[in-house]
């Protein structure tokens, strides 16, 4: 008899063994189902001015905040549960260790060396960065000092991976893929194509992939066409303090935004204001994944 119940527990225990290596092969491989872009061959520029305007990009774009202020890496440990541990890894060591087309594949595509697809890393927010840009920031990355500090490995949760299997949950390179093209010509509307540009590679992280807020996760960041509602110098305030008018608190927004957006030039704070108070006259896209009715 206790044989036979010994022999049930041990089937019992091969059977959700089984179950656990099925989750992880069957996420895994849906993680690794990934389509590149053709190979990026933009040659990486050395002289002193891109490499500053680099880091201009990479500080406007917010890889120091999450990638640490030495670029040395950042645990996210509990802060997002849902992957179980997020781990940004050491961006002056990685730049070095890996080709351009690797890089770029993981800052615009939304896809990891291996070619396993990223689950935090926000690359839809990179998507529309130029070839010269992207370029520039590489070069940055190259020539900024490598500072070593320990680091976790990343963990992905079980309740995750039972997401991605069942579809309910997507790697980073389908987002990266959903974000809108630019619409505003840079001949003819300069002062558009450029507040564009900047809010579509800054803003549509957290505003949604369109600007036009979402709401995925229940209410989020509001539709930015509200910047039509403030003065130039309310607009300045708000995205260089983070901090709302009469100083509301504007949660994430106030954590990112000093972090990220104090540096960028009078021309181009005239430029995201200028194209964001003209989204009033737009519509708002509709049957978009990331803005469900
Ligand atoms: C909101 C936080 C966040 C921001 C902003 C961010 N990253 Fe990341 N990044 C991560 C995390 C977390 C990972 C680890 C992979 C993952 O979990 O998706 C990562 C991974 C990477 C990787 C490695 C991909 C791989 O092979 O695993 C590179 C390269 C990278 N980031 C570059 C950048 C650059 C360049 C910027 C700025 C333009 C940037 N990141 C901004 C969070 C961020
Ligand atoms: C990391 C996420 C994040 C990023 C990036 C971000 N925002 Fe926000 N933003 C928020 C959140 C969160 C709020 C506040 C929502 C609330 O409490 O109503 C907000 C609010 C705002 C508001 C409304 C302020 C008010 O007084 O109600 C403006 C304007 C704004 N953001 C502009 C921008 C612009 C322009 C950019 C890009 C340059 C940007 N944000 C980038 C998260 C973000």
């Amino acid at each position: 008899m206790i044989r036979i119940i010994g022999l049930i527990a041990l089937f019992g225990i091969a059977m959700v063994g089984l179950a656990f290596a099925g989750l992880y092969g069957l996420s895994e491989a849906k993680l690794h189902d990934v389509s590149y872009d053709v190979a990026f061959d933009t040659p990486i520029p050395t002289d002193a001015a891109s490499i500053e305007h680099g880091r201009h990009i990479a500080r406007t774009r917010g890889c120091f905040g999450c990638h640490g202020q030495d670029l040395q890496g950042k645990d996210f440990g509990e802060q997002w549960d849902w992957p179980k541990r997020a781990v940004a890894p050491n961006l002056a060591d990685y730049a070095r260790n890996h080709d351009d087309a690797t890089l770029e594949a993981a800052i615009r595509q939304g896809i990891g060396s291996g070619g396993r697809a990223l689950m935090s890393m926000p690359s839809f927010n990179f998507a529309r960065l130029t070839d010269e840009d992207t370029a520039a920031l590489i070069a940055f990355l190259r020539s900024a000092p490598v500072v070593k500090a320990p680091l976790p490995s990343a963990e992905l949760g079980w309740l995750v991976r039972w997401d991605i299997v069942r579809g309910a949950e997507t790697g980073l390179d389908v987002w990266a893929d959903a974000v809108p093209a630019l619409e505003h010509d840079p001949e003819t509307e300069p002062g558009l194509a450029h507040g564009e540009y900047l809010a579509m590679t800054m803003c549509n992280e957290c505003h949604g992939l369109d600007l036009r807020g979402e709401w995925m996760w229940g209410p989020g960041p509001p539709d930015l066409y509200i910047v039509s509602a403030l003065d130039r110098a309310e607009f300045e305030q708000i995205i260089t303090t983070g901090t709302g008018q009469d100083g509301r608190d504007l949660g994430l927004m106030g954590l990112v935004a000093p972090d990220r957006f104090p540096e960028l030039s009078q021309d181009e704070i005239d430029d995201l204001y200028l194209f964001l108070s003209s989204l009033e006259d737009k519509p708002v896209p509709e049957n978009v994944f990331w803005r469900p009715e």
